[in-house]
Order: structure tokens, then sequence, then C-alpha cells
């Protein structure tokens, strides 16, 4: 089985990048920073993955999406699991947040997912006619921000929206031929990205990545037949409903 996933180096990437390794996928892994791809191949050759290949990848470069592409067909002609997982979001009220990084946020939080998806579909495609009893899956790593507004958070929210819309709408013109997709839109998460919050939001009271894990190796053993679109996970406690 072959999977690509970006945002693979760390956090929740890193953390199902892990587990298909375990069960032996062969894997396309994506970043920024090349050490840290390579620290992560390597790793994940010793947990079982039967072959790692790492593309260095800037997710809001046309010309590094690209290379993601061409790195993709020229590996295997099926694609059986996707994963979105690359993700930037700063905080910052709709009165002040500056242009250039509501441009970033859409850039690598939705145009790069839509580019990805757009040309991975004939290898997503190709999975599902050769595995009809599993099909092949998207998951893309939405946020509980982009279905609960919140103060300060309202362009990383708006572009969470916008992934989660597209993976609906991928569902509505490929899930009747086995290719479907998931937006997973937790609450903070315990990772370097949220370390920034853990002040004020205790770090034991963050989602552990483990528990994204067990979903997507549920999502990824299911049946075509049944799509969830998008999977909100909330924090436990009264404040949960927010990021
Ligand atoms: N952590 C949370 O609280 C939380 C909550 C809800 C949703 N999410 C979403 O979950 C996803 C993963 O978050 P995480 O917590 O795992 O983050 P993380 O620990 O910061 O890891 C991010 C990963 O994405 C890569 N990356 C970051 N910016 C990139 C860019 N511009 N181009 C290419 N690769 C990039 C990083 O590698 P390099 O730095 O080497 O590029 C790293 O591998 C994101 O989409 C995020 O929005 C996170």
């Amino acid at each position: 089985m072959h999977a690509l996933i970006t945002g693979a180096s760390r956090g929740i990437g890193r953390g199902i990048a892990e587990h298909l390794a375990s069960q032996g996928w062969h894997l396309l892994i994506s970043g920024r920073n090349l050490e840290s791809l390579e620290e992560a191949r390597q790793a994940l050759l010793s947990l079982g993955a039967a072959q790692v290949l790492t593309v260095p990848a800037e997710m809001a470069s046309d010309q590094d999406l690209q290379a993601i592409l061409d790195a993709q067909s020229a590996w295997s002609s099926r694609l059986d699991a996707l994963i979105l997982s690359a993700g930037v979001g700063t905080a910052g009220t709709v009165a002040e947040y500056p242009s250039h990084r509501y441009d970033k946020t859409f850039a690598v939080d939705v145009r790069a997912p839509f580019k990805l998806i757009q040309g991975t579909l004939p290898a997503l495609r190709a999975a599902a006619a050769a595995r009809p009893e599993i099909g092949a899956k998207v998951i893309a790593l939405a946020s509980i921000a982009g279905v609960h507004a919140e103060p300060g958070l309202a362009a990383y929210g708006a572009a969470k929206a916008a992934l989660i819309s597209l993976i609906a709408g991928l569902n509505a013109e490929e899930s009747a031929s086995g290719v479907s997709g998931t937006a997973l839109s937790p609450g903070y998460v315990d990772t370097e990205m949220s370390a920034w919050t853990r002040q004020t939001i205790p770090q034991q009271s963050m989602i552990p990545v483990s528990d994204l894990v067990e979903i997507v190796a549920a999502l990824l053993r299911m049946s075509p037949r049944t799509v969830l679109s998008n999977i909100v996970l909330n924090r436990a406690g009264e404040h949960g409903g927010r990021a």
C-alpha cells in the first residue's frame, strides 16, 4: 500500500506516518526541512516501512507542489492514502491580521491540498479500482476552528472551513467510485504547533496525537460504502467546543 503524507516530519503527520510504517506501507513523505525529513525517513524505515521517499517542499510554492506530484507519479501508479497534514495558522484578529499572513494561510491550508488532491486523483482512482473493498482515502487535517468561530482565529478558521468544504466536495464527486475524504477537525493537539498556548491551556488537557492516529487507522480499514466527511474532536471539559 502506498501513502503520500505532507507534514510528516513531526506532530500529527509524523504520528500517522509511524503507524503506516509499522504496517509495512510504502511512504512518500514531505516537509520543508531536509534534516528533519531524513531523520523521519530513517525512523520510519526502522519501524517497518517498506520504502520511504522524501520530497522537501514548501506548501505555498507551486513549483514544490509539482515536485511532489512528479515524484508521486514516477513512484507508483496507485495511491491508497493521501494524508494532508502540513498546515499553518497564526492567531490574530480580523481588525489587524496582515494580508501576507492571510495569503500564506490560504496557500498552505487550502490551495496546496486542492492541488495535491487534483494531481493525485488518477492514482487514487487506480488504487480504489485495485482494492474496491477499501477504496482510496484522502485525510486532511482541518481544525475545530473551521467549525466553531473563536476570537483571534478567524483567518485560520476560514481556511480550515474551506478545507472541510473541499473534502465534502471531493466526496460528492468521487466517493461513489471509491475515492473518499475525511477532514479531521480537532481542538488543540499536543504538538509543537500548539506549544505557544501551553501557558493558558495545560498540555495534559490537549488531544494526544495517538487519538488522531487511532481514527486514521480505522478510516484506512473501513469500506468505501461509509463516508465520514468531517470528524470533530473536542477537548474534554466545559470549554471543549473551543480550540
Ligand atoms: N496542533 C494543534 O493544536 C492542531 C489543532 C488542530 C488542527 N491542527 C492541524 O493539524 C496539522 C498538523 O499540525 P501539527 O500540530 O502536527 O503541526 P507541527 O507539529 O507543527 O508539524 C507540522 C508539519 O508540517 C510541516 N510544515 C509546516 N509548515 C509547512 C509548509 N509551509 N510547507 C510544508 N510543510 C510544512 C512541518 O515540517 P517543516 O517545518 O520541516 O516544514 C511539520 O512536518 C496542521 O494542518 C494543523 O493546522 C493542529
